[in-house]
């Protein structure tokens, strides 16, 4: 049975979608979500990257621009070595002292497509810290040799605390946020939305025409303001403590008409805050405990794991995770062009059968990591102009 719970907004100035104002401008954030963003902002333009709310629509769009053009760009010998002139004089550290394959791996190909050299620490044995160093003095350390600190820690907000700490440096250097605790994952977020985005609109829209590959107008198509109107995109498994449910739902605000789902066992929700934002945004959203009921209306499903190593005593043993995976027997409900997402890794909760389907997104996710953090890197550097510039001189026709 059911519990579904619906919210749709608190009578925040809506704009339509396409409005040519700046969301920013109807943003209810509170004063100190503002004060956080800014403090983490330089000139209005993200600096260092910690939290989801750092990014305003065309943000989004922006990187995802960048990170299509330098797909087309680094589909050739050439345009990949001028890819790689960009940054070969800045030096990157990751700092990555919570398990990861993807997102570390993602990062380093992603310094490795814009020339950038990097070295990393993974493991706090190997350093001072077992010495008797603070944390905050390693990270003072390493902002003497390199030009960008990307990071995964167990902390939550451990990754705000080393943007603070670096503003306070002579020396300050960005800091991106690989995920930190049960908190955010903004990059991540911003992998998924980039995967929505391309997903909805590779999918036959009524009348909507396209245009020859490579062209400017394919890249600058792609995120017509009304792509995600009407989607129903819903998130499932363990949303309590799952960092990138967290940060893609702070994203989702900037798409005004779209609608959330959120499918949980009731002791994993999501969090209240997540929908207090919702709620200020004007975002339609519902919850529930009931996959099977709403997996045939989706447009998007954002599959997730069991996040059992936070539990205090194995509380999450009693939970009959089964009812939110998505099985094989569910496919046939599914629309023909519902993405299904997942960050992965995955345990059972997404059929491995599901993976040869046309609605199969994640690996594609996988991939556009590499782009869309490649893209994120070029940006907080300005080399996104760089990128542009040879976009349009190379593949405008
Ligand atoms: C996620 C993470 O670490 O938060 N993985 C990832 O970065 N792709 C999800 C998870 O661990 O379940």
């Amino acid at each position: 049975m059911a519990t579904t719970e619906t919210g749709t907004g608190t009578g925040a100035q809506a704009l339509g979608p396409g409005s040519d104002e700046d969301d920013a401008a109807r943003t209810p954030n509170t004063p100190e979500t503002a004060r956080r963003v800014a403090s983490l902002n330089r000139n209005e333009k993200v600096f260092h990257v910690v939290l989801a709310q750092q990014f305003d629509r065309q943000a989004i769009e922006q990187l995802c621009r960048t990170a299509d053009m330098i797909r087309a760009i680094g589909h050739a010998r050439e345009g990949a070595q001028f890819l790689r002139t960009l940054l070969s004089h800045r030096r990157a550290m990751l700092y990555f002292i919570q398990p990861s394959t993807r997102t570390f791996l993602s990062f380093t190909a992603a310094c490795q497509v814009v020339g950038m050299p990097y070295n990393e620490v993974r493991d706090r044995s190997t350093s001072s810290e077992v010495k008797g160093e603070s944390e905050d003095d390693t990270i003072r350390v390493l902002s003497q040799y390199f030009d960008l600190i990307i990071m995964r820690h167990p902390g939550e907000g451990f990754a705000e605390h080393v943007a603070h700490l670096l503003n306070d440096m002579p020396r300050t250097i960005p800091v991106i946020n690989g995920g930190s605790g049960k908190d955010q994952h903004p990059t991540q977020a911003l992998l998924d939305i980039y995967t929505l985005s391309r997903s909805f609109a590779a999918a036959p829209r009524p009348g909507g025409g396209d245009s020859k590959r490579g062209s400017e107008r394919k890249v600058a198509g792609r995120y017509s303001p009304d792509l995600f109107v009407g989607k129903t995109i819903a998130f499932v498994g363990d949303l309590q403590r799952g960092r990138t449910v967290r940060s893609l739902a702070y994203l989702l605000c900037r798409y005004p008409g779209v609608r959330l789902l959120f499918v949980s066992p009731p002791e994993l929700q999501i969090g209240e805050d997540i929908l207090e934002y919702l709620r200020r945004y004007d975002i339609s959203y519902e919850t529930s405990d009931d996959l099977r009921s709403h997996i045939g209306d989706c447009d998007a499903v954002y599959m997730t794991r069991l996040q059992d190593e936070w539990d205090v005593a194995g509380e999450s043993k009693k939970i009959d995770y089964d009812r939110f995976s998505l099985s094989e027997d569910m496919a046939k409900q599914f629309k023909p062009n519902m993405a299904i997402l997942h960050p992965l890794p995955r345990r059972h909760e997404l059929d491995q059968r599901l993976d040869v389907l046309p609605q199969a997104k994640y690996w594609d996710q996988v991939r556009n990591g590499m782009w869309m953090r490649a893209a994120l890197i070029a940006t907080i550097f300005n080399s996104d102009v760089a990128i542009r510039d040879h976009y349009h001189d190379h593949y405008t026709f």
